[in-house]
């Protein structure tokens, strides 16, 4: 479903990334591990093309690297951020609104949340994104509430509905599990791998060990900018030198 090829990216004279490939088919969690500043984020902020890169990325068989991060996210390649990215004097209710109307992107659609479109099309809206966010264990007591106002845990869940929407093929989520912890953490497994039986391909990096070696297929591990190991996580667990760079290291 994608597939990265020699991915490089620099920050003037920082090489952030260098000469990272690796490829998630649908049905799939990868993992991507490594040490803070090792590349994790540069690596997706490449494959979405949102810095300048070097490398090919490549979706469901097609060559997009050139394509811009918009095109992209509507072509099914969507992702999350480090810290959570809402339309913060939006509801829950309706920053789900949003995301579903951008997948169309038509002017059309965007036009549903104006003044003049009959009420019957909005509730119409308004009941999609309700039963997205339902489905997915957001309940309705959130839903007109502020995302900022409900509790964490479930803000890490709306983040990742959000980039799922009704169904995105590719889905990269950078720390999805960032500050939380017991519960949330297992709603937080359970959605990822809800997603996958649905048939998306999903990318996640992960700084929580126990999370990500429970729910991915495969793993990569990034280590100052360059691939350092591939494998299933039991493989990579004992491999000595991300040992030694990484689990061995007290983070
Ligand atoms: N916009 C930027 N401009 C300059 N340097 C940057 C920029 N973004 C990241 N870097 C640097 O590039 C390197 C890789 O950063 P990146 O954020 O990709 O790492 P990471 O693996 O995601 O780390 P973390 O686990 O802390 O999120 C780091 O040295 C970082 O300081
Ligand atoms: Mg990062």
């Amino acid at each position: 479903m994608l597939r990265v090829e020699n991915l490089g990216v620099r920050y003037g004279s920082l090489v952030a990334l260098e000469g990272v490939s690796w490829q998630v088919n649908a049905r799939e969690i990868l993992g991507i591990i490594g040490p803070n500043g090792a590349g994790k984020s540069s690596c997706f902020a490449a494959v979405t093309n949102s810095v300048p890169h070097q490398g090919e990325v490549y979706l469901n068989g097609a060559r997009v690297t050139d394509e811009p991060t918009p095109r992209l996210a509507r072509l099914g390649l969507r992702r999350t951020f480090q810290q959570n990215a809402f339309f913060g004097k939006l509801t829950v209710l309706e920053n789900v609104i949003g995301a579903l109307l951008a997948e169309h992107s038509t002017p059309l659609a965007f036009a549903l949340l104006a003044p003049w479109v009959e009420l019957r099309v909005r509730r119409r809206a308004e009941a999609a994104a309700a039963d997205l966010l339902e489905r997915f264990g957001i309940e309705a007591a959130y839903h007109d509430m502020l995302p900022g106002d409900i509790p964490y845990g479930t803000q890490r869940l709306l983040s990742v509905v959000l980039a799922y929407g009704t169904g995105a093929p590719a889905v990269l989520l950078d720390e999805p599990a960032a500050g939380i912890g017991g519960d949330d953490m297992k709603r937080l497994a359970s959605l990822l791998t809800e997603l996958r039986d649905l048939g998306t391909a999903l990318v996640v990096i992960e700084h929580h060990m126990d999370l990500i070696m429970s729910v991915a297929d495969r793993i990569v591990v990034i280590d100052q900018g360059r691939m350092l190991a591939t494998g299933t996580p039991a493989e990579v667990r004992q491999n000595a030198a991300v040992l030694e760079a990484y689990l061995g290291r007290s983070e």
